[in-house]
């Protein structure tokens, strides 16, 4: 499809069936606070759907409104929200990545994306994508609904793998450099419309990988762990092991330990307070 063409269909789709996101609603905050919630959307939208993200986002900016009150948070009251979004090690990372901010920038999300690549679950897309909705400036990023939108449209006619590399040609000759965070929500609304009515296309990416399966797998207990430990507060590894009958327990609490997601004081185990993690 002709660039120009395929740019109106966006605008035209964008127009008609925009999703009004909770973190979507910041044009009116200053940079900082802008800041704060396209972080923490962008790193809970990772690898969660936005229906399930919608809630534990609004729960989050209930109990923390700004990155100030943010300021006092614990881990495990992080822990305690993110339930749920599943991969517990990025709220770990969420909660380093916001203390970093406030301890070395004033709370001030870095505009540069080498400076953003140095904080913990933040890969060259992510750094893209928060500089792009934090200050509306024109960086190329793939994530998955612009992975789909861009296979569709460009590369529809062909069996081929495709790159990341060759989608982004595609995209900076059609990125919208005056708005460039109004051009991505577009692309992420429509791509969630191309992917319901003809699938995600992401079998063609060289770059796509498929989230490995959660059930029966170390995932799931280590998330079994963290849940029980974000309700009891702490509790005895002998409990857990009536809770959790695998042999895999031991070796799935020592790996959450050597992370720092979990603290072992003798027999019982408890999420972080104040240490660092
Ligand atoms: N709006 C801003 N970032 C988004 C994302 N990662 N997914 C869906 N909508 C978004």
């Amino acid at each position: 499809m002709a660039e120009a063409q395929f740019i109106k269909k966006v605008g035209h789709f964008y127009a008609e069936n925009k999703r009004p996101l909770p973190w979507r609603d910041i044009e009116r905050l200053t940079i900082r606070e802008r800041g704060y919630r396209v972080v923490v959307s962008e790193l809970m939208l990772q690898q969660t759907q936005v229906q399930r993200v919608i809630p534990k986002y609004n729960e989050w900016m209930q109990r923390w409104p700004t990155i100030d009150d943010f300021s006092h948070a614990h881990f495990a009251d992080v822990i305690s929200i993110w339930s749920g979004l599943g991969y517990n090690r990025r709220a770990q990372y969420l909660y380093t990545t916001l203390r970093s901010i406030i301890r070395d920038c004033q709370g001030i999300v870095p505009n540069d994306v080498t400076t953003l690549l140095m904080l913990p679950g933040i890969g060259l897309n992510t750094a893209g994508a928060i500089i792009v909705y934090t200050y509306n400036s024109p960086q190329i990023f793939i994530e998955t609904n612009i992975r789909t939108v861009y296979l569709h449209e460009f590369f529809a006619d062909t069996a081929e793998q495709i790159t990341d590399t060759q989608l982004k040609e595609k995209l900076a000759v059609t990125l919208d450099i005056d708005n460039p965070r109004q051009w991505y929500y577009a692309l992420m609304d429509y791509g969630a419309y191309v992917k319901q009515k003809h699938g995600s296309h992401l079998q063609r990416s060289v770059h796509y990988k498929k989230q490995p399966i959660f059930k029966g797998s170390n995932r799931q207990i280590r998330g079994a762990i963290i849940h029980i430990l974000a309700r009891e507060q702490s509790v005895e590894i002998a409990t857990l092991k009536t809770e959790i009958a695998d042999i895999r327990l031991d070796t799935c609490i020592q790996s959450l330990s050597d992370e720092g997601m979990i603290i072992i004081d003798g027999e019982t185990l408890r999420l972080p307070h104040d240490e660092m993690v």
